[in-house]
């Protein structure tokens, strides 16, 4: 079975980075230089994935201008001779026939979210990618997601562990049988209390579900946070299709929280081949107390 589309939910308010989201979807925020939106459509293409369903704040239309051809700003950047960025802002382009904007017009939660994309997503297994969930891997998450789902089909969820106090934040895994990477899951909870969690295993922002995924959805009550969550749609199919959890290779980065972003950026601006050792010798000036104490406060 291939993989082909792929869903990007990204309707959220961004509460948490106001008034920095308050016109601009929190997905385009940059790490280093690139909006996280741009590192998951990447991360996308790279599985072979070749339409792309964006879940957008009504009215919002600063994603669709991230992905679409600038006329203007194209042949300013060809006139000033600057390759480089001209190439950047191309490359980075979807064909329009190719994307799809479709409006949330309710906040009810990422379960409600995905079945909007519904209509696009028609009668194959979708890819679906939280952009706040950034990876850095050897092989981007959902290639290697892609690959195992190759072998062996139904519905995948990236996993990885987690200190057991922070299960109220992820949907959590009961575990079944391991083999390498592949975990079997027999349950799914959203958001428990530690103590209800039934391991330490948390899902990660990276799916590969099966179509009958929307039927799930549209029969489901609001579950954790009065929302529609796409953790207890794929609860509810277990024993109906195999479902795996993937520990993937790789770090994640929680980009929803301020200290996730922040250490992101950190991490990926130690590693860029441009800034690297000046960030590296910014990095040292205030670990050592000598630019904290000048910067004053904000
Ligand atoms: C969503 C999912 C949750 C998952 C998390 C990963 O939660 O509902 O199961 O663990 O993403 O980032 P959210 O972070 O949107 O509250």
């Amino acid at each position: 079975m291939t993989l082909r589309k792929a869903i990007f939910p990204i309707a959220g308010l961004g509460t948490r980075f106001l008034p920095a989201t308050k016109s601009v979807p929190k997905e385009m925020l940059p790490v280093v230089d690139k909006p996280l939106i741009q590192y998951a459509v990447e991360e996308a293409r790279a599985a072979g994935i070749e339409e792309f369903i964006f879940v957008v704040r009504p009215g919002n239309r600063t994603i669709e201008a991230h992905f679409s051809r600038s006329p203007d700003l194209e042949d300013n950047l060809r006139r000033r001779g600057r390759k480089a960025e001209l190439e950047s802002i191309i490359s980075s382009c979807i064909d329009p026939a190719k994307a799809r904007y479709v409006p949330q017009d309710r906040p009810l939660g990422l379960g409600h979210a995905i079945s909007c994309a519904q209509e696009y997503a028609g009668d194959e297994p979708v890819a679906i990618l939280l952009p706040d969930d950034l990876i850095r891997a050897p092989a981007p998450c959902l290639v290697q997601m892609a690959e195992a789902f190759g072998r062996r089909g139904g519905n995948m969820i990236a996993v990885m562990d987690v200190p057991k106090v922070e299960a109220p934040r992820y949907g959590m895994v009961e575990p079944g049988h391991r083999d390498g990477r592949l975990i079997e899951i027999k349950g799914l909870v959203e958001k428990p209390t530690p103590e209800a969690a039934p391991s330490t295993l948390a899902i990660v922002g990276r799916y590969i579900v099966q179509p009958g995924v929307f039927r799930h959805l549209m029969r489901r009550q609001p579950g954790a946070g009065g929302e529609i969550q796409l953790t207890d749609a794929l609860a509810s199919m277990i024993g109906e299709a195999p479902c795996h959890g993937f520990r993937f290779e790789g770090r994640r980065f929680d980009c929803g929280a301020k200290i996730g972003f922040l250490e992101a950026n950190l991490a990926y601006a130690l590693s860029d081949s441009m800034i690297g050792e000046e960030a590296r010798r910014l990095v040292r000036r205030y670990a050592s107390g000598e630019a904290v104490s000048s910067a004053g406060g904000r």
